[in-house]
């Protein structure tokens, strides 16, 4: 391998496993940040995205390259930093040894802050504090999936605001938030009391099941992440006061990708792992 090569992963066509690849070190262009990798997390999305169900915004270009979040090193000043890959809108991914991304989708990282935690941040992180706002001001709040990556940082976020959340049982609530789809997410919306709000970041397309029309003054509402760079610091200072906690629940080498996969994927056979899989990079 040469100095202008990198290992990334990835897939030369849908439904393959993911591979090693060698391909050139991306070129940060003007206004851009080259990253060395640390660490990179894998969300539902990735799957998705070597299935061939993810709505990218335009046609996929190979060999794809998955990975939405990017812990590492800003070469170019040889800080921490994290970020954010925005894939759906530029298929730029992160399971790989360097990522180049405008400056504004990368925000410092401060030294004492384990990479491998803030990688599981941004698109699950992004996407909790999205939900909140979404919500606005309740009281209570059903969140449907409390132990997954949205959901756990989303209980975390909703206790800062004084928001009581629902884990089970059957009272109603003001709100609910739905981070499961299908037969679970109608179970959610039954529980919202009338002229509350129900948000979902499972759409129909992604997991078939509903979709439901508005009822009792409620209107379902899908909610699409979008990158937020005050959104990000705020995650990152919250984890680094230790006001939010990560949950990683394993930590694989990038090379075994597919095997993380299998895992979020639950695939028949792979084991259950509690909390996210974050993959790193082997030192060079
Ligand atoms: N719209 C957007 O912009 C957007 C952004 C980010 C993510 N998403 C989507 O949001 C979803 C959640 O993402 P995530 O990263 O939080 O995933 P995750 O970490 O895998 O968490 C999924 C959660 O759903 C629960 N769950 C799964 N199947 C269930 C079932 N049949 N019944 C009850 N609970 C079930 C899991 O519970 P257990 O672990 O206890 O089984 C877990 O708590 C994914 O579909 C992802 O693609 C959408």
């Amino acid at each position: 391998m040469t100095d202008n090569e990198m290992v990334a992963v990835g897939v030369e066509r849908f439904g393959e496993r993911l591979r090693p690849l060698r391909l050139p070190v991306p070129v940060a262009g003007p206004g851009e940040v080259l990253v060395k990798v640390v660490a990179t997390a894998v969300n539902p999305a990735d799957v998705g995205m070597v299935a061939g169900t993810y709505p990218w915004d335009e046609p996929v270009r190979f060999p794809m390259v998955p990975g939405y979040d990017v812990a590492g090193t800003d070469v170019a000043t040889g800080r921490p930093v994290l970020g954010f890959t925005a894939h759906k809108a530029t298929q730029t991914g992160s399971y790989a040894e360097y990522v180049a991304l405008p400056a504004d989708r990368v925000v410092p990282l401060p030294d004492d802050v384990d990479p491998v935690g803030a990688a599981t941040l941004p698109l699950a992180g992004l996407t909790a504090m999205q939900l909140l706002d979404a919500v606005g001001d309740v009281r209570t709040l059903l969140v449907n999936g409390p132990r997954g990556a949205i959901g756990s940082l989303l209980t975390q976020l909703a206790a800062e605001r004084g928001i009581t959340v629902a884990l089970d049982g059957d009272g109603e609530v003001d709100a609910a938030v739905d981070v499961v789809g299908g037969p679970v997410a109608r179970a959610a919306f039954d529980r919202v009391r009338a002229g509350g709000r129900y948000v979902t970041v499972v759409p129909e397309f992604w997991v078939p099941g509903g979709p439901f029309a508005a009822e009792r003054g409620i209107t379902p509402r899908v909610l699409a992440v979008r990158y937020d760079r005050e959104q990000l610091l705020g995650l990152v200072e919250r984890l680094a006061a230790g006001k939010l906690v990560a949950r990683v629940g394993a930590v694989l080498p990038l090379a075994e990708a597919d095997r993380a996969h299998r895992i979020v994927g639950r695939a028949p056979g792979a084991p259950r792992v509690s909390g996210k899989v974050v993959l790193v990079t082997a030192p060079r």
